[in-house]
């Protein structure tokens, strides 16, 4: 498989929903600097290209570090909307049709700011998605697994009271050294509040993240997973249960979860038969959006239309979204690879 053979993209966006993706992981490194000016931020680099040259990570935590740093940027309601709103116009652009979107409230509050300025201003901007990009779009409030599990089930109880517009509650950080089942009670209680569950595991994580995220936390949805593939009996369950898992690509490379693109496992993940769908996850940090994700794949591996239009829509029967929605979402799918050319 070479990239030469692979024929050259469709000039419509391939239709996805983008599962996977932390929006404080969009900030580019131009609106971290007009962000900052307009808070009167002095912030550690030189300019927008001594930012951009420490974006090389060695691990997950080396790149959590500036993450979190960043986001002291983020002050008021308004540099909240204007981050979402910049990232829902670059997806539109990339074919993002549905998004549910994480944010890590406790790193905010961790900065003196409250839920009410980072979830209202995020809110706020995906609150006209549909309007203005044609995208329908949630929130899920992702909690540290690196923080006491009893901050977060405080932060939780805080979004329930002031009745948060999130729909689930997701589990992100780092990831080695902090099991899932941690977070036991965290989980339960969004549970009994009608929330949905997801968890990040097997990025770095060993399999058995996998299986506690599944087994204790009980989601219904598994972020990266990737070591999953480690584990041929967990291979086993994870396709029978049809378990829907984000793959991120250029993330794992940039976390160096894998060593190249060419390494990856998603095409091995594919020929199994696990559910998986391609995301994009901080895509400021790791080279791309969705759509790059996308052709980085196609020329890496040569993925023909009908496998796209798989991942697609896996991605979208995966969401939390109505069975009307998907139902439409799918029909574009379907006419977007009888657009593609023979190949
Ligand atoms: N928070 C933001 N991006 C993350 C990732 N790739 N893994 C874990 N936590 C994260
Ligand atoms: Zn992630």
């Amino acid at each position: 498989m070479s990239g030469s053979t692979v024929p050259p993209p469709s000039s419509s966006p391939l239709p996805v929903a983008e599962l996977h993706l932390h929006i404080e992981g969009t900030l580019e490194p131009e609106l971290i600097f007009e962000l900052a000016a307009r808070n009167g931020i002095e912030l550690p680099y030189r300019d927008v290209a001594d930012l951009r040259a420490r974006y090389e990570f060695t691990d997950l935590q080396s790149f959590l570090d500036l993450y979190y740093a960043n986001m002291a940027v983020l002050v008021t309601e308004d540099d909240f909307a204007t981050m979402t709103t910049a990232y829902l116009r670059r997806a539109a652009g990339a074919g993002v049709r549905h998004a549910e979107i994480f944010i890590d409230p406790q790193a905010h509050l961790a900065r003196g700011v409250d839920l009410a300025t980072s979830i209202g201003g995020v809110a706020r901007a995906l609150s006209t998605s549909s309007a203005d990009f044609g995208m329908s779009t949630s929130l899920i409030a992702a909690f540290l697994r690196d923080q006491p599990a009893e901050d977060a089930l405080a932060v939780l109880e805080e979004l329930i009271t002031m009745q948060a517009p999130i729909i689930g509650i997701g589990l992100d950080s780092a990831e080695v050294g902090h099991p899932p089942s941690r977070f036991t009670a965290v989980f339960d209680r969004a549970r009994e509040a009608g929330l949905e569950c997801v968890a990040h595991a097997g990025e770095e994580g060993p399999p058995g993240y996998i299986r506690e995220a599944l087994d204790v936390l009980r989601v219904s949805r598994i972020d990266h997973g990737i070591r999953a593939m480690e584990d041929d009996e967990l291979v086993r369950r994870l396709v029978e249960e049809q378990v829907p898992m984000t793959v991120c690509p250029l993330s794992n490379v940039r976390l160096r979860a894998v060593t190249n693109l060419a390494a990856h496992p998603l095409p091995r993940m594919l020929e199994a038969g696990l559910n998986v769908s391609i995301h994009s996850d901080d895509p400021s940090y790791f080279g791309g959006y969705l759509d790059d994700n996308l052709d980085r794949m196609r020329e890496t591996f040569g993925l023909s239309p009908a496998t796209f239009a798989r991942l697609a829509a896996n991605s979208i029967r995966s969401g939390f979204l109505p069975e009307q929605r998907q139902d439409e979402l799918l029909a574009e799918v379907e006419i977007w690879l009888r657009e593609q050319p023979e190949t």
